[in-house]
């Protein structure tokens, strides 16, 4: 190899080693790109299973999930508690993000089955995918220490919309939380908590339904309704722990909401 190459690769090689020092391990671009959408990844190929719903027809440009949802809803009616539930996403492979970014394990849940708050963050990191639970990288310990100093440490349940990590710690894609919710939908219902905490604006977006973004949707309580119809909850959102670890001066405005949620709460088991 000539010189000027050989200098140029070491050149090129200590770069990517101090990148993947400083925790750099994937290229992004800016905009999260739907491979499924783009037709760079193949759908995701389902096992055999009976799918209840027939699958709808895909919109002009969309990437046809249906059948991926459909079998996740299907899958989802029959897990009769949250641990057989983690065992059935463990085992799911209709969401492409199993086999793009992550160490391939579900990262499901962790708190208390029986809370009466359930946390909802967007997706897990690199943290997350190592350990197999959620928040549990630096955005989670913010989010710990905020749950606690509000006394709701050991009254949450902690989950995300999609449970692999997304390639990169990019936003999770509607196509993606979409393959996921019916899991996030039962898990709900599973545990049944009083109120829901939407950490970010991937997570309020996806769960609410809602176009607008975080710092317009948080602090604010909207109704979160099962698809059956059968369990109502109300619902905050709030601005997610990674963001106030980069905007320190947002802290007030989450806890803020955290006092909101806690307020609501106690006022509730206060007797009449
Ligand atoms: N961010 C999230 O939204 N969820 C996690 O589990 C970790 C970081």
């Amino acid at each position: 190899m000539p010189a000027a190459d050989e200098t140029a690769a070491r050149y090129s090689e200590s770069l990517l080693a101090f990148w993947a020092e400083g925790g750099v391990d994937a290229m992004l671009l800016d905009e999260a790109v739907d491979r499924i959408a783009t037709g760079q990844i193949a759908p995701p190929r389902l096992p055999e299973r009976k799918v209840v719903a027939a699958p709808s027809p895909a919109r002009a440009g969309q990437p046809d999930i249906s059948a991926a949802v459909a079998q996740a809803r299907a899958l989802a009616a029959e897990a009769d508690s949250l641990e057989s539930l983690a065992q059935t996403i463990s085992g799911f492979d209709g969401c492409p993000l199993k086999f793009e970014g992550a160490a391939s394990r579900a990262v499901v849940y962790r708190g208390d089955p029986k809370a009466p708050v359930m946390v909802i963050g967007e997706g897990p990191g690199q943290e997350e995918d190592l350990r197999g639970q959620p928040f549990v990288g630096r955005a989670g310990q913010l989010l710990d220490r905020m749950l606690a100093a509000a006394g709701l440490d050991n009254r949450v349940l902690i989950t995300n919309t999609v449970f692999w990590r997304p390639p990169g710690n990019r936003t999770p894609t509607p196509s993606e939380q979409a393959i996921c919710a019916p899991f996030l939908e039962r898990a709900i219902t599973l545990v049944r908590p009083r109120m829901l905490l939407l950490a970010g604006g991937a997570s309020a977006k996806a769960v609410l339904k809602k176009e607008e973004g975080i710092l317009s949707l948080r602090g604010r309580w909207f109704e979160w309704r099962s698809s059956d119809g059968n369990l109502e909850l109300p619902a905050l959102p709030t601005l997610h722990p990674a963001f106030l670890l980069r905007q320190p001066a947002a802290k007030k405005r989450a806890w803020s909401d955290l006092l909101t949620l806690t307020e609501r709460l106690d006022r509730q088991d206060r007797p009449a």
